[in-house]
């Protein structure tokens, strides 16, 4: 091959290298110990005197022009052993996690399935039969007016608490009935930090033969033990619903001041947190059960309100505004 050869065979192997790889191929094969380029100056003092000198040249030339194009492209080229630098910060990588409101659901869920609750779901658009009628609230009743609904239709509404749950399982079910039904409920109220259109109840509804108020305050009682801690207290006070005879409303001691009094609880002490009581002959006789033989309980409360105790979360809107930092608390 003489140098025009050469050079010719040099400019198709430029062109044809695509990688690194590809740069220390012709790296070697041109300019190595036993490279082409080697062998050429060797043969260069066979050369008679006159091509000697421009021989030499060409060569030159061509060694430049090698080591130039590598030096240019291996810039190109990823290398192949890159350095790692083990001390970069890592990445942050952004994983979803359960909100709040569904790690609570689930705890509270857990608690009750423990003590032989099953869990049962019922529709958020309801007949205004299932959600007050049935229940024993009839049509001029104060408390349509303290859960004023959002309709869909005539007689259809957004059902304002989780206790028409209780209609739907007992019309489709004979006694023994123990379960718990969360779900989301609708009220016509503002936003603020205490309210909000729609937010999480639990019911809970036992009825067999027999069963006593004294049940009642018993599973009250352990479910707030397990919920807020072995050292909360528990107190029943007399209160009203027209689907509970009697009814009463419960409140646990203070979990940030523990019952001393502080801005929490209002200096009560006390935190209420629930409603209950045994059902109502009336509703027994609205689903078809025998009141004469049947005895049951019945509560209902709000989840938030349990998270925002618990978790010591000042306002409820904190749980609807989706804001990553409030989220990233609970992973
Ligand atoms: N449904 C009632 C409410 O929303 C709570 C409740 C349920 C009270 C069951 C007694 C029995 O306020």
């Amino acid at each position: 091959m003489d140098l025009k050869e050469l050079k010719i065979a040099l400019e198709e192997e430029i062109k044809s290298c695509k990688s690194f790889e590809d740069l220390e191929k012709l790296r070697t094969k041109y300019l190595g110990r036993k490279g082409l380029l080697k062998e050429y100056f060797k043969k260069l003092k066979n050369f008679p005197e006159e091509e000697r000198k421009e021989a030499g040249k060409i060569l030159n030339e061509i060694q430049e022009k090698i080591k130039k194009f590598i030096e240019e492209k291996s810039k190109e080229f990823p290398k192949e052993e890159e350095f790692i630098d083990l001390f970069l910060p890592v990445r942050k990588l952004l994983t979803g996690s359960l909100h709040p409101i569904s790690i609570t659901l689930k705890e509270i869920e857990e608690i009750f399935a423990n003590m032989g609750f099953e869990v049962v779901s019922g529709p958020e658009i309801e007949s205004e039969y299932n959600n007050f009628e049935a229940l024993n609230i009839p049509k001029e009743h104060p408390v349509r007016d303290m859960q004023a609904s959002f309709f869909i239709e005539e007689d259809i509404i957004l059902r304002t608490h989780t206790s028409p749950v209780q209609i739907r399982v007992m019309s489709s079910r004979k006694p023994p009935v123990r379960i718990i039904a969360p779900g989301k409920v609708y009220r016509v109220d503002p936003f603020d930090p205490s309210h909000s259109p729609v937010f999480h109840q639990v019911e809970g509804l036992y009825v067999d033969e027999g069963v006593t108020f004294a049940e009642l305050k018993g599973t009250i009682e352990i479910f707030a033990r397990e919920f807020f801690g072995p050292d909360t207290r528990i107190k029943f006070l007399p209160s009203y619903f027209p689907f509970t005879e009697p009814s009463a409303e419960v409140a646990i001691s203070c979990t940030i001041c523990k019952g001393k009094g502080c801005s929490t609880c209002g200096g009560e002490g006390w935190l209420e947190i629930l409603g209950c009581g045994m059902v109502h002959p009336k509703v027994f006789e609205n689903v078809g059960y025998d009141p004469e033989r049947y005895t049951g309980y019945a509560f209902g409360f709000g989840v938030e309100r349990m998270a925002m105790i618990k978790y010591r979360i000042p306002d409820i809107r904190l749980f609807y505004e989706n804001s990553i930092d409030f989220l990233e608390i609970f992973k």
